[in-house]
């Protein structure tokens, strides 16, 4: 019945509602509470990589949060007591987050497609065009009062729903949604590198299929061709799905990196440097 209510009082414009994007921000919701034992780990590592971030900030004026979904993964708390003002970015905020964050007077959601590509795409399908639009992200780039920005589990989804959209609605050949697919990654990390302050990547970098006794069975990327320009500080299993509920009952399993600080902009604190450099 709340869910019912949430969901009905979630805002979600035309575009993004036939892209499937409603539907994904729900069906992880759903996961999370079915899962919820198995997913902690992953949401405490996060919120910890995020933290160590926090730490790296010799100024603490916005913090912008990119992919902040259900805060699941989010020391919103922590991240409102440091900063004057605490921006989260999606494509959608599900209404009991709007209402959760109205107790914090420096949080504010803000609306926004991350990749700035989506609506290119569904006006592509629209118009039947035949080239693909390009994702060239200049959100926030030059604004000099932001300190810290977080991409939270999130790059791997970028193309997901458009190319599952391009892929139903309009035919393109795989070979330019494939194209596509790697420019989104590759713009998000392009972008992260040019955006002020100290940055932080929280992603998943491969799927893995595990057996019932947790025995590899597959591993793929699941950066559609993309290369990780950085090494990863913290690295984790996130137990998407621990175990299907159908034979051969295998489990989807994510590998995670957190990159603190992708520039080294910020200040490390002593006590993560080696002794010969304090
Ligand atoms: C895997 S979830 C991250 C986990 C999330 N922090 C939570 O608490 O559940 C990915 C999030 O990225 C958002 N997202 C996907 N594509 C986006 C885009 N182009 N721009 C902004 N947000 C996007 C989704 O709506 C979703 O909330």
């Amino acid at each position: 019945m709340f869910q019912s209510i949430n969901r009905f009082l979630t805002r979600c414009p035309l575009h993004l509602n036939e892209m499937g994007f409603a539907r994904e921000l729900w069906g992880i919701r759903y996961r999370y509470l079915q899962y919820r034992e198995q997913w902690d780990d992953h949401c405490r590592r996060a919120r910890s990589v995020i933290l160590d971030a926090v730490a790296r900030c010799t100024q603490r004026r916005t913090a912008v949060v990119f992919g902040s979904g259900w805060l699941h993964d989010v020391p919103i708390a922590q991240l409102a007591a440091s900063f004057k003002k605490v921006i989260l970015v999606d494509l959608m905020h599900p209404f009991s987050v709007r209402w959760f964050v109205t107790r914090y007077r420096n949080v504010e959601t803000r609306e926004a497609d991350v990749s700035e590509v989506l609506v290119n795409v569904w006006n592509a399908v629209e118009k039947r065009e035949t080239i693909l639009p390009v994702s060239r992200p200049t959100m926030f780039l030059e604004d000099s009062e932001v300190d810290l920005v977080v991409s939270l589990n999130l790059l791997s989804q970028l193309p997901v729903m458009p190319s599952w959209y391009l892929n139903k609605y309009a035919k393109y050949p795989e070979s330019q949604v494939d194209l596509f697919n790697r420019q989104v990654v590759e713009a998000h990390l392009d972008y992260l590198r040019r955006l002020p302050g100290v940055v932080c990547l929280i992603c998943d970098i491969e799927l893995i299929t595990r057996s019932p006794t947790k025995d590899e069975v597959a591993r793929r990327s699941t950066l559609y061709g993309a290369s990780m320009p950085w090494d990863a500080v913290e690295e984790w299993e996130w137990a998407l799905v621990p175990r299907e509920p159908r034979e051969p009952y295998h489990g989807k399993y994510l590998r995670v990196i957190g990159v603190p600080d992708v520039n080294r902009r910020g200040h490390v604190p002593a006590v993560m440097l080696p002794l010969s450099v304090r």
